[in-house]
């Protein structure tokens, strides 16, 4: 479906994030006839560049990081010349009038102001804008996370886009959301009669959610060892995901009834502090070892530093303090140069209450309910069968699998592409709400308080392989194990 056409502004027009997310998904659906002429691009950032020069950069981006065709780039010279640069200061007043005069002032047409800066620019910029008159009345703000880097931090950032935005103007990325199999995750849920009545403390034992890269911190050490893998993944993605599988069902897919739901799961996890803090949390940094079989450097290497209590590994058990999910665990682990890229949610059920097969058929494992993020992005019911064939009755777990790529033979379009053109149509779903995300920074707050009081340091792990030793002793506590599906 065709969007009318609409100006985007970005702000951090030259950053790692436009060139290998934003530009690629605004040609994803060039490519795919969403954009409508004469709709504009303006990249924004603070050194002065020519338009032209500019415009081939991101050409050649689109070639080099993205993968896309020379042939495919070659012919879509109108994408191209959607892209205007516009050099301007977030942090002081050049480039502001010039910005303002080439955006016209058509009070109808949808203008968004995607924010892909440093969070301590959010506040002045949104602050500019309404003072250099930039925001007409279809105008929009979206900020990339991490929104601060603490409950108050964040507090300070709301207020300042608040004062200028209205809430239902403010787009809260967190790109997860925008995934596929997160979305199908919903439907999953909500579009099938079988999972719901099993979705409880009655039927499910626990739930595990990996997010895990094998890539490192790359160029981006700066900022990571100002954040950290719980600022940075779990405060915003992994808290998404749980919440998603745990939040009631919402009396429709709209905004509000969505964000109220996912509120709700917020408000009710355990507090971690530091109490419950050693039992309940591992956090980890990577030393030099290996990814995809060469060597690589450590964390501290790759930062230049010789120490740093940042952790580059998370994992952690959480709970949703409800009827629903009483007693019932949620693993979470997340980190860098991890021994594969796998992102997934593992919601295992209960085991069977008794046997009728005896000990010869072997173990009767437990079903499980697989989604996975990424790569290979699908859905695996495991269940009991029969080993089909003559040797008696033996007994084997398998996988219903539906593996999307099989399935529909289609692209899998990238969060950002759904996420971009949702701001433009004014769909608020997929995005964070301010009391949510308060509410993660309230229940993040007293673990990192509860870390930098102990005044440990983060354990130690190999790069290129599953996290601290601490890690598997955190589930292996409870009688179970980490369900690496990728192995
Ligand atoms: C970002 C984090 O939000 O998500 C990065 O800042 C991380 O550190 C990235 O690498 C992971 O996203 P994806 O879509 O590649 O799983």
């Amino acid at each position: 479906v065709k969007v009318d056409p609409f100006d985007l502004v970005v702000f951090g027009g030259t950053g790692d994030l436009a060139y290998r997310k934003l530009y690629p998904a605004l040609f994803r659906r060039f490519l795919d006839e969403q954009l409508t002429q004469p709709t504009r691009i303006f990249s924004v950032s603070r050194q002065p560049v020519e338009t032209d020069v500019f415009r081939a950069t991101v050409a050649k981006s689109l070639q080099d990081i993205s993968g896309f065709e020379r042939a495919q780039i070659d012919a879509a010279k109108d994408f191209l010349s959607m892209i205007e640069y516009v050099a301007v200061d977030g942090n002081g007043e050049a480039g502001w009038d010039d910005l303002k005069t080439q955006l016209g002032d058509d009070p109808d047409r949808v203008r968004a102001f995607y924010l892909a800066t440093s969070p301590d620019l959010f506040g002045p910029i949104a602050t500019r804008l309404s003072a250099h008159g930039l925001v007409t009345p279809q105008a929009r703000i979206i900020v990339e996370k991490p929104l601060g880097k603490d409950g108050v931090s964040a507090a300070r950032i709301n207020d300042a886009i608040g004062a200028v935005f209205a809430e239902d103007r403010i787009y809260r990325i967190d790109h997860y959301l925008g995934k596929e199999t997160v979305q199908n995750l919903m439907v999953l849920r909500f579009a099938n009669a079988l999972f719901e009545p099993l979705w409880n403390a009655a039927h499910i034992d626990h739930v595990q959610i990996t997010v895990a890269e094998s890539l490192g911190v790359e160029g981006r050490a700066a900022y990571y060892n100002t954040a950290g893998a719980l600022r940075d993944m779990v405060q915003n993605h992994l808290l998404q995901l749980l919440c998603l599988i745990a939040m009631e069902p919402p009396s429709a897919l709209d905004a509000d009834a969505m964000r109220d739901e996912k509120l709700k799961v917020l408000r009710a996890l355990r507090p971690i502090d530091e109490q419950n803090i050693a039992s309940l949390t591992v956090r980890g940094q990577y030393r030099a070892g290996s990814a995809h079989g060469s060597a690589v450097p450590g964390y501290l290497d790759e930062l230049g530093q010789h120490t740093s209590m940042t952790e580059t590994f998370v994992a952690l058990k959480a709970e949703v303090l409800n009827w629903r999910w009483a007693g019932v665990p949620f693993y979470l682990r997340t980190g860098k140069r991890l021994a594969s890229r796998v992102s997934e949610i593992v919601v295992a059920f209960r085991p069977i209450p008794h046997s009728v097969f005896g000990a010869s058929v072997g173990a009767i494992a437990a079903n499980r309910l697989v989604l996975r993020l990424q790569p290979d992005e699908g859905v695996k019911l495991w269940l009991m069968i029969k080993d089909p064939g003559p040797g008696g009755m033996r007994l084997q777990h398998v996988p219903l699998d539906m593996t999307f790529a099989e399935a529909f033979h289609m692209r899998n379009p990238d969060a950002y592409e759904r996420l971009l053109l949702d701001v433009v149509r004014g769909n608020q779903t997929l995005f964070m709400r301010r009391d949510e995300v308060e509410a993660a920074w309230r229940w993040i707050d007293p673990i990192l308080d509860a870390w930098r009081n102990s005044g440990e340091a983060p354990k130690s792990y190999t790069a290129g392989t599953w996290g601290p030793s601490a890690s598997i002793a955190l589930i292996e506590r409870d009688g179970r194990t980490w369900l690496e599906e990728s192995n």
